[in-house]
């Protein structure tokens, strides 16, 4: 990282959880840098709201994340189909180099918002597009009057639990989780 994303990086941590485009960055254009041979690319990740569209390249992502468990229902395009039909305003996607390199199924019931399948390829992590597509699902759901936010994180995943401390969310002792299964069909599977 070079000295010039030094203030960025204080901004981030002084904001956690916030959305950060770039100092020259407009929202949702991204930040070009001309290459040797004239050529431009893009610095800066773009983060915007997932559609439909989405749908194969962020299921392909999911597929490579370790660990992530996919269900056969849920996580169908008619599952997802029906999550963002309810939530169209509130899941993200990160787009570098001209992809999708992270993802965050986002939405809320009325009253608390929900993080699902929070994740950034490998090869683009540590770079701040986890907390940038963080930021933008907190934007949306506060926009939806949404005032807490909650997510499961397995307790043997270091580097997800690092990550929701080091944005500094709360890890709740107090409460124990519990759920009802209504559907055995919706059967899941973890990813090596
Ligand atoms: C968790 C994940 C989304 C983080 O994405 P990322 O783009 O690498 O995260 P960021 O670069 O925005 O990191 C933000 C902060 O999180 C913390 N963090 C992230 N990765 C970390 C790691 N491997 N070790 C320690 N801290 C880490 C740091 O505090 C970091 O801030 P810093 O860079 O200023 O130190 C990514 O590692 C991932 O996809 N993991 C696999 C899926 C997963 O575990 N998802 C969470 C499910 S609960």
């Amino acid at each position: 990282m070079s000295g010039a994303d030094v203030p960025v990086d204080t901004e981030r941590k002084q904001n956690p959880g916030r959305i950060f485009h770039g100092r020259k960055q407009r929202e949702n254009e991204p930040e070009m840098i001309k290459r040797r041979d004239g050529s431009m690319k893009e610095t800066e990740p773009v983060i915007r709201v997932m559609t439909m569209d989405d749908f194969e390249t962020v299921h392909a992502l999911w597929m490579e994340i370790h660990g992530f468990g996919i269900r056969s229902i849920d996580d169908s395009r008619e599952g997802v189909e029906r999550f963002i039909r309810r939530n169209p305003t509130t899941s993200m996607v990160a787009v570098a180099e001209g992809k999708i390199v992270g993802a965050i199924l986002c939405g809320h019931d009325g009253r608390r918002g929900c993080l699902y399948h929070v994740c950034v390829q490998e090869a683009y992590r540590k770079h701040g597009i986890g907390q940038k597509l963080v930021g933008a699902c907190v934007d949306a759901l506060a926009a939806e009057h949404i005032n807490k936010i909650n997510l499961i994180a397995f307790k043997k995943n270091e580097v997800g639990n690092r990550f929701w401390q080091g944005l500094g969310w709360t890890f709740r002792e107090d409460v124990n989780y519990y759920e009802y299964v209504t559907n055995e069909d919706n059967i899941t599977t973890y990813n090596p």
